[in-house]
């Protein structure tokens, strides 16, 4: 593993020490979805565990003390963020890694960010943390959909992403929640690819006239 790698785990860890241990162990939880995902998938572990480790420094924070930490560091706040101001502990969390912790990797940078709701655009490293951090082990024994989520993703990252929406916009409908515009966002775009992905069947009307299946006869 590179020195700064190392070194930069070690710190983040450090950091963590002084996190609540219910939080901690979500975290170890996390790492070894993580670690088995990174196998089979072909990631780099230290990087993923770099991110692992990092996503949630702020997790614990009060909602008034994330609003303000985000607002110090430069993050964007929406309306939503106000109302809600946990999705924020992503977005500080990279801020804090890059700026603090010297993490200059894109990748893992981006995972820590959209870790909550997901992005369009998410590189291996973001989705193997996105979806070990939903189907961790306490978490899975709440919802029975997550153990079929985590086997599917050990085959299929992205469908099993796209599951996970599905799960969560399910959950958010019959709690009356309303669905994060990052996530819809995220969820709309997930959609598109695995339809692009699977291929529709062609319409009547694409089949050529003389075998008999054009539309209209
Ligand atoms: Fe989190
Ligand atoms: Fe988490």
């Amino acid at each position: 593993m590179p020195k700064t790698l190392r070194k930069q785990i070690r710190a983040v860890r450090e950091e963590m020490r002084s996190r609540p241990p219910g939080l901690r162990a979500h975290v170890e939880r996390v790492l070894e979805e993580a670690l088995d995902l990174a196998d089979r998938h072909d990631a780099d572990r230290e990087r993923v565990e770099l991110a692992t480790v990092g996503h949630d420094l702020f997790r614990a924070h009060a909602p008034a003390k994330l609003l303000k930490l985000a607002k110090e560091a430069g993050i964007l706040v929406s309306e939503w963020d106000e109302r809600s101001p946990v999705m924020l502990h992503g977005p500080l969390a990279a801020v804090v890694l890059r700026e603090r912790f010297g993490v200059d990797d894109d990748e893992v940078l981006a995972a820590v960010r959209d870790h909550t709701t997901g992005s369009p655009e998410m590189p291996l490293i973001a989705r193997i943390i996105l979806v070990a951090d939903k189907i961790e082990r306490r978490k899975r024994k709440r919802a029975p959909q997550l153990p079929d989520i985590r086997r599917l993703a050990r085959r299929d990252l992205d469908t099993a992403m796209l599951c996970w929406a599905d799960y969560k916009w399910v959950e958010e409908r019959e709690r009356g929640w309303d669905s994060y515009p990052a996530h819809w966002e995220a969820r709309v775009r997930w959609v598109a690819e695995h339809h692009a992905d699977i291929g529709l069947p062609p319409r009547t009307d694409d089949f050529p006239d003389e075998l008999g299946l054009a539309t209209g006869l």
